[in-house]
């Protein structure tokens, strides 16, 4: 046999524990919603790792066009300035994933697992690997208005620099642009 409840101050009560229950369930709905949605709009790498992007310097800090390319280890990759533009070069070789080596002697990457060679652009020469190495967007920034006037192609042909400004030169190692085949 249920119990009747006759005092009015004990449903009050209830409905007010029901009603907070309720709300109390919703706000954590809100949190736990807020928290996944604050944790995926953060950048998840940080300048200057890995996954991240990499400050190189200004357009007047660049090596001479087709001189060696500069390792940056931190990053994973190497900055060559070539006759065609700026082109950052993903370090794993793109046969079996060595890391493959700059050769002042021949101008060019030597791969020394298996013996794959590449233009100092990444271009395939000769060897096993099935296509040109892998790069990252390199991005040139306004130093007076920190906005992005020219970017990388998404062809990973390198970047021509705007002429007559000495841009800052940007890496974002967390885009890769995967290497054309060469058959
Ligand atoms: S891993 Fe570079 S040639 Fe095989």
């Amino acid at each position: 046999m249920t119990e009747e409840i006759s005092d009015p101050k004990i449903l009050v009560n209830r409905r007010e524990f029901i009603n907070l229950t309720w709300l109390a369930s919703l706000g954590f709905i809100f949190v736990d919603v807020g928290g996944v949605i604050y944790f995926f709009s953060m950048p998840r790498f940080k300048d200057g790792e890995f996954g991240g992007t990499f400050t190189v310097g200004k357009t007047s800090d660049l090596p001479s066009v087709g001189s060696a390319p500069t390792s940056y280890p931190k990053g994973k990759f190497w900055l060559a300035n070539t006759d065609e533009g700026v082109k950052a070069i993903y370090k794993v070789c793109t046969h079996l994933g060595c890391l493959y080596n700059w050769s002042d002697q021949e101008s060019k990457f030597i791969c020394p697992c298996h013996g794959s060679q590449f233009q100092n652009d990444g271009s395939y020469i000769q060897g096993p690997a099935p296509r040109d190495l892998d790069s990252f967007i390199i991005q040139a920034v306004d130093p007076d208005s920190g906005e992005i006037i020219a970017e990388s192609p998404a062809t990973g042909a390198p970047l021509r620099l705007p002429e007559g400004q000495d841009v800052i030169i940007k890496v974002d190692t967390g885009t890769k642009i995967t290497g054309n085949p060469h058959n």
